[in-house]
């Protein structure tokens, strides 16, 4: 087993990395927290190893209720959490009660929100089964369901009292999802390591092969990463962890003009970190080299490298209407050279145009 402490004083949690292992998770829990109780949400897809979890659960000497949702961003509604906080009334669930988060980002998010809210906040332990949830979504407390008319508009910071990461359930998860999930993996090369960036460029054929060892690899550094910036920035508040919107500012725009059913999301951030990279470029903030290394690599995982025929005045307002645009200002992450970014709100139209 691998582990990963992430440190944020009386919040902070471990992150364990093992492969084949769903049982190892129920002592895991228990040495966590003193809950007899929990509630295991998931959905259609990984209900089999929510079912592994429960009965890991139930061996550690928990009550275990299972809700089991169908798959589907659609799920992160307040009318879905609502369905969930009845489950835990019916469930006479106490302060103490244990939310077990078993599947992607959509029931991570949407779990953790409900353990962010019922009875004032539950303890929440992550097992993200999609590659992109054991690289960001199950790391660093951030927890939201989705307005009809914003994504992830509704939500709170609530950190996990810890992350199960099984990188043998990712087997199941279909090769687009997987590929999505590499995405984020290549942001965080770009963004802060260059030399993982050269792992990756390096190892790329065993990586798209899901060799256990480079998944293992890639899933804990990402983890690491991601567990540094969060320590320095828990709540988005300095900066720092706004690096990690690498690429998202124009992502965000690909997936709402899309209506969120064209480009599943490490396809949008992959276009996204593109036109962020050639819009560097251009500004004279990285080498050619830079954005040609970054290409290459998003295309050896087949992932697009440029928007779809949009309409670049509709990319524009998606753009001014995302949540993370200040005062009419967009903001961008740009690269300064592989393995460093810096925040810049003087982006203008004209060159956000050029490079869509
Ligand atoms: N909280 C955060 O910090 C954060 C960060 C990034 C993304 N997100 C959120 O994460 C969500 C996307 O997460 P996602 O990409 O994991 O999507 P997802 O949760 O929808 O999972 C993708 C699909 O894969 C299926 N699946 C999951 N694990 C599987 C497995 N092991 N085998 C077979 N099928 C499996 C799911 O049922 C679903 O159909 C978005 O809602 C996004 O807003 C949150
Ligand atoms: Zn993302």
């Amino acid at each position: 087993m691998h582990t990963i402490h992430v440190n944020l004083g009386p919040r902070s949690y471990d992150i364990a990395i093992v492969s084949g292992d769903l049982t190892g998770v129920g002592t895991f829990a228990r040495r966590r927290v003193k809950s007899d109780k929990a509630l295991v949400i998931t959905d259609e897809n990984v209900k089999g190893q929510a079912e592994r979890v429960a009965e890991a659960m139930r061996a550690a000497g928990c009550a275990v209720h299972l809700a089991v949702r169908p798959a589907g961003e659609g799920q992160k509604s307040l009318a879905v959490a609502g369905e969930l906080y009845d489950r835990l009334v019916e469930f006479q669930a106490d302060r103490r009660t244990l939310v077990v988060a078993v599947g992607g980002g959509v029931i991570g998010d949407l779990a953790g929100f409900v353990a962010a809210t019922f009875n004032r906040g539950l303890p929440l332990l992550m097992v993200p089964t999609t590659l992109l949830a054991m690289v960001d979504s199950s790391v660093g407390g951030k927890v939201a369901v989705n307005h009809p008319r914003a994504k992830n508009l509704i939500g709170a910071f609530h950190q996990p009292v810890g992350v199960w990461i099984d990188t043998a359930v990712l087997d199941t998860l279909p090769d687009r999802e997987y590929r999505s999930g590499l995405a984020e993996v290549v942001k965080y090369g770009v963004i802060m390591d260059a030399d993982f960036f050269s792992y990756l460029e390096k190892h790329q054929e065993t990586i798209i092969g899901r060799d256990p060892e480079r998944v293992r690899h890639i899933v804990a550094r990402c983890c690491q990463l991601k567990a540094g910036i969060v320590e320095q920035d828990e709540r988005e508040e300095t900066g720092q962890r706004a690096i990690l919107n690498y690429g998202h500012t124009f992502a965000h725009a690909f997936e709402s003009v899309g209506r969120y059913g064209s480009w599943l999301h490490g396809e949008a951030v992959a276009a996204g970190m593109s036109c962020a990279a050639r819009l560097a470029q251009r500004r004279g903030l990285v080498p050619e080299d830079v954005t040609r290394r970054q290409n290459d690599l998003l295309r050896a995982f087949d992932l697009p490298i440029a928007p779809k025929r949009w309409p670049a005045d509709a990319l524009l307002a998606a753009m001014h209407n995302d949540k993370k645009a200040l005062a009419g200002q967009l903001r961008f992450i740009l690269p300064c050279k592989l393995g460093a970014v810096a925040m810049f709100d003087d982006v203008s139209e004209a060159e956000v145009r050029n490079v869509l």
